[in-house]
């Protein structure tokens, strides 16, 4: 009974999701909001440490149940991923590299064959080019991944590849918006791997932003342009915008409705963009924290105007 329109009605197939996690399934009004979307990744609980916490026991419980809660409300569903140098367990991290080789090729084959023609993509690596990186060329983060095995991207994505030849692998990472340098340096570290060959079939933007710290328009809408060139699909994967004055002006949010509207704008002008993802359904479930009132749900999951201005962009596209 929900008594506001939904996003998912207005996508025409376009793929507009959240991030969700089942800790907060039994509040009513968390579900009925997660209805807005058509589309899914869980926060947690597809991580390496939730998975695989003790090596070789995987344990899918928690993913599979946010699986099960999207394939019941119509959602598909997207994974995040595979390989982070966060969220990663002590016992990889002090593995020799011969050694975590192994454990990266295992964990990404148990997994991807555990869902198998259920997943349409998965971020295949996650956050690995330094934020230090300024637009010439790239540093890449100096993880125990990069440490033990300089070639670990590389490894991933042929891994995934192989193991699943049709789910999409995405690269993922955040400060990729076009605020910073680093957004030049993630594009050419991808270009490269495209050079060279290297599976991978999309990128995922992050779009962790503030209403103060916000991308030009022109500037994201030609940058994912610029990636549906090298042949990648785009999706903004874990949009949230946070507000300084918790967003109590009328002024400031209109202007995070528009940073909103824009994210979906620049994407929806690109036919290779093809998903739309929010970092969590409500504010008091943001890992930004509520008062920062960066979601599109207020406190009692009513939508916010903010949930307006995307459904505008959707009327009008
Ligand atoms: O599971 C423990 C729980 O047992 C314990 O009681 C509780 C106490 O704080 O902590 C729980 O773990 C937390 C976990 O979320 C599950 O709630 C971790 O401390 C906490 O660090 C973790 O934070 C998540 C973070 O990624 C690290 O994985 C956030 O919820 C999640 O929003 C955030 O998401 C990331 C993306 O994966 C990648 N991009 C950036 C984005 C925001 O940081």
């Amino acid at each position: 009974a929900e008594a506001y329109e939904l996003l998912k009605d207005y996508s025409n197939g376009f793929r507009i999701g959240v991030a969700t996690n089942t800790m907060h399934y039994n509040n009513g009004n968390y579900v009925n909001a997660m209805k807005a979307f058509n589309y899914m990744v869980a926060e947690n609980a597809c991580k390496f440490v939730s998975i695989q916490g003790s090596k070789g026991r995987f344990n899918f419980n928690d993913c599979d149940n946010h699986l099960k809660k999207a394939n019941e409300l119509g959602m598909a569903f997207r994974g995040h991923a595979l390989i982070w140098h966060s969220m990663a367990p002590n016992w990889i991290q002090s593995e020799d590299s011969q050694t975590m080789r192994n454990s990266i090729i295992n964990h990404i084959t148990t997994v991807l064959k555990h869902y198998e023609g259920k997943i349409d993509a998965w971020d295949v690596v996650n956050e690995a080019i330094d934020d230090s990186s300024n637009g010439n060329g790239w540093k890449f983060r100096n993880s125990f991944l990069y440490q033990k095995n300089k070639d670990f991207i590389d490894l991933a994505f042929k891994t995934a590849r192989q193991v699943d030849p049709k789910v999409k692998l995405f690269y993922n990472d955040y400060n990729t918006e076009g605020i910073y340098g680093k957004s030049e340096s993630v594009y050419q570290f991808v270009a490269d791997m495209k050079k060279r060959n290297i599976p991978i079939d999309g990128v995922g933007i992050q779009y962790h932003v503030s209403v103060q710290n916000q991308p030009q328009l022109s500037k994201i809408t030609d940058l994912i342009g610029r990636y549906c060139k090298l042949g990648l699909e785009v999706h903004i994967t874990e949009l949230d915008v946070s507000c300084q004055g918790a967003c109590n002006s009328g002024d400031e949010q209109n202007k995070q409705g528009q940073v909103f509207s824009n994210a979906l704008k620049a994407c929806l002008s690109n036919s290779c963009c093809t998903g739309f993802l929010v970092w969590g359904v409500g504010d008091p479930d943001s890992w930004l924290g509520q008062d920062k009132r960066g979601l599109l749900f207020d406190g009692s999951y009513k939508p916010k105007a903010q949930y307006n201005a995307l459904l505008n962009v959707l009327k009008s596209t």
